[in-house]
C-alpha cells in the first residue's frame, strides 16, 4: 500500500447535502445517547479504573456527557510492565510490518471519521467543520509517518534502537489529530505506547485508539489509561522505564515535568502567543478572511491561533478595514457544536481567569472594536470579541487567554511590528499578509516562529506541506515537527547519526 506517493486526505465536502445529513445523524445519535462509561486497556484488557470522572458537553452547561475510568497507582504499574513486556515482539516485527500496519490505520481512520466527528462535537466542543479537518490530519500521519519509514533509511531495520516504552500525554483542543500523530510516530519507531487522554476529551481519543487497535496495532502495544493529573499521572511520566514522554499543552506543564525528573527526555509542543501582520501592501479582503479564521476558528482555543493583529499604521487608521473585520467577524454564527452550522462554538470549560478577563475586561487605552457576548446564558459559549488599542507591554499581549478575543496593535512600519512579534518568550505561529515580495522577505529572514506563514491562515498546518513546531519556549526537545521528515526519527537512537535523512 505504500507504493503510491503521499497525497493529503480530503475533507468531507459540506456543500452536498448529502454529507450534511449524514454528519447530523452521527452528531444527533451521539448527542442523544445515555451517557456510558470508557474504560482502561492495560495489557489487553479492558478494565474498569479504580476511579472514576465525568466528562462534559460544553454546548450544555451541567449535561454530564460521559463517564470513564481513572487509573490508580497499582493499574500505572501494570501498564508499565505489561508496555516493557510487549517491547520484543513490536521491535522485532520489523519495519515493513510496522509500516503496514500504519498504512491500514489511515483506512480504518477513514472508516470512523463520523463518529470520530461526532465524538469531537460532543466532548471539545468541536464545530462539525473544524472536528472534520482533524480527522484528515490524522489519517495524514498515519500514512506519512508509514512513508518516513520507508524513505527515512529504516527498512533494512538496524542502526537505530527504538527508546523503549513513550508516554504520550496530548492536548484537549486536538483531541483526535494530535494524539494520534503523537502514538503512530514512536509506535512506528518500534517503541511501546501508553496513552494519557487529556481528561476533556477522553471519548475522542478512545474513538482514535480503537481504529489503531482495529487496524492492527495491538493492545499491549498502544495502551489507553487516563489518569487524575495527580502523584498518579507524575507516577507515570516519570517512572524510569518510560523512554520518552510527549506533551502537547502549556509551558508551565512542561516545567513541572522537568522538575519531576530532570533528564526526563522531553518532546513538547507548548504555548504560544501568535500574532498575524498585515502591512499596508496586503489585500484586505484576503487578510481580514484569514485573520477572523485564525483568529476564532475553534473559538480562538488552537495553539496556533491568532490572538494577535499587528496593523501597520496606515491599515490600522483606516476606518474601512476596521469596519470589514468586525462586520467579518460578527457575521461568524455563534452556536452549540452540534448545530451543524456553528462557526464559533463553546470554549471547553468556563472561562478560568485569564479568559474571563480577556473577555470582559479593558486594560489603560484599549476599546473595544467588538464586544464579546455571552450567548444563551451559557457560560462557556462566547461571541467574537475584538479589542483595539492593544499595547507591546500590556497584560494581554503577554497571556496567553485561548479563547474567542483577538486583540489589535498599531505599529508604526513592518520593522516595529516585527519587533513586537519577537518581543515575545514564545514563537510557534505567526505570519504576514502582504503582496509586496520585498516586505515578505524581510519578515520571512526575521521572524522568530516555528511556522511562518505568508497569506494564508496561521492554523491549519497541513501534514508533509507545513510540518508543525515551535520555536523559543513553544517547544521542548529535539524540535523536529510534526507531520515533518524526522519527526519518526527522534523515537529511536541511532547508532550513526550520519544515516538519518
Ligand atoms: N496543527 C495545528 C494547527 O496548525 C495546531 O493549527
Amino acid at each position: 500500500p505504500l507504493s503510491d506517493p503521499f497525497v493529503n486526505s480530503v475533507d468531507t465536502d459540506w456543500a452536498l447535502e448529502g454529507n450534511v445529513v449524514w454528519i447530523r445523524s452521527k452528531v444527533d445519535a451521539m448527542r442523544d445517547r445515555t451517557p456510558d462509561r470508557v474504560p482502561l486497556q492495560i495489557g489487553g484488557e479492558f478494565i474498569e479504573g479504580d476511579d472514576e470522572a465525568t466528562a462534559t458537553d460544553p454546548s450544555r452547561p451541567g449535561h454530564t456527557a460521559y463517564r470513564y475510568g481513572l487509573a490508580g497507582h497499582h493499574q500505572v504499574g501494570r501498564a508499565l510492565d505489561a508496555s516493557v513486556a510487549a517491547r520484543k515482539d513490536w521491535n522485532s516485527a520489523g519495519v515493513e510490518s510496522r509500516a503496514d500496519i500504519l498504512a491500514q490505520v489511515a483506512v480504518r481512520l477513514a472508516e470512523v471519521r463520523g463518529d470520530a466527528t461526532a465524538a469531537m462535537v460532543l466532548d471539545a466542543g468541536k464545530s462539525v467543520m473544524e472536528a472534520d479537518v482533524e480527522v484528515s490530519e490524522a489519517i495524514d500521519f498515519a500514512n506519512y509517518y508509514a512513508r518516513s519509514l520507508r524513505d527515512g533509511g529504516w527498512l533494512d531495520g538496524s542502526g537505530f534502537e527504538p527508546l523503549g516504552t513513550v508516554v504520550v500525554t496530548p492536548p484537549w483542543n486536538f483531541p483526535f489529530a494530535i494524539p494520534c500523530g503523537s502514538v503512530l510516530a514512536p509506535l512506528a519507531a518500534g517503541n511501546t505506547v501508553i496513552l494519557k487522554p487529556a481528561p476533556e476529551t477522553v471519548l475522542s481519543a478512545w474513538v482514535m485508539v480503537n481504529a489503531l487497535w482495529d487496524a492492527g496495532v495491538p493492545k499491549d502495544v498502544l495502551q489507553f489509561v487516563p489518569c487524575p493529573d495527580n502523584e498518579i499521572g507524575r507516577s507515570l511520566v516519570s517512572d524510569d522505564r518510560v523512554g520518552a514522554v510527549v506533551l502537547t499543552g502549556a509551558y508551565e506543564t512542561a516545567r513541572m515535568f522537568l522538575s519531576w525528573k530532570p533528564e526526563m527526555r522531553l518532546l513538547a509542543e507548548t504555548s504560544g502567543k501568535n500574532a498575524l501582520v498585515i502591512t499596508a501592501a496586503a489585500d484586505p479582503d484576503l487578510a481580514v478572511k484569514d485573520l477572523v479564521r485564525s483568529a476564532f476558528g475553534h473559538a480562538g482555543q488552537k495553539c496556533s491561533a491568532a490572538s494577535l493583529a499587528i496593523l501597520e499604521a496606515e491599515v490600522y487608521d483606516n476606518p474601512g478595514f476596521l469596519r470589514q473585520l468586525k462586520d467579518a467577524a460578527e457575521s461568524l454564527r455563534v452556536g452549540p457544536s452540534w448545530s451543524y452550522p456553528s462557526m464559533v462554538t463553546p470554549v471547553v470549560r468556563e472561562p478560568g481567569e485569564a479568559l474571563h478577563r480577556a473577555l470582559t475586561t479593558l486594560d489603560p487605552g484599549e476599546s473595544w472594536l467588538l464586544e464579546p457576548r455571552m450567548i444563551d446564558g451559557n457560560p462557556c459559549l462566547w461571541s467574537p470579541g475584538i479589542k483595539l488599542g492593544v499595547t507591546p507591554d500590556s497584560w494581554y499581549r503577554r497571556t496567553e487567554c485561548f479563547g474567542p478575543v483577538l486583540g489589535l496593535v498599531r505599529a508604526r512600519d513592518l520593522d516595529h511590528a516585527i519587533r513586537i512579534q519577537n518581543d515575545s518568550d514564545f514563537g510557534l505561529t505567526g505570519g504576514i499578509h502582504s503582496l509586496d515580495p520585498s516586505e515578505v522577505e524581510r519578515w520571512k529572514e526575521l521572524v522568530e516562529v516555528g511556522n511562518a506563514y505568508v497569506n494564508r491562515p496561521i492554523t491549519g498546518a497541513i501534514v508533509q506541506r507545513q510540518p508543525f513546531g515551535g520555536w523559543k519556549r513553544s517547544c521542548f526537545g529535539p524540535g523536529a515537527k510534526a507531520g515533518g521528515p524526522n519527526y519518526v526519527a527522534q523515537f529511536a537512537t541511532w547508532h550513526d547519526a550520519g544515516e538519518l535523512s
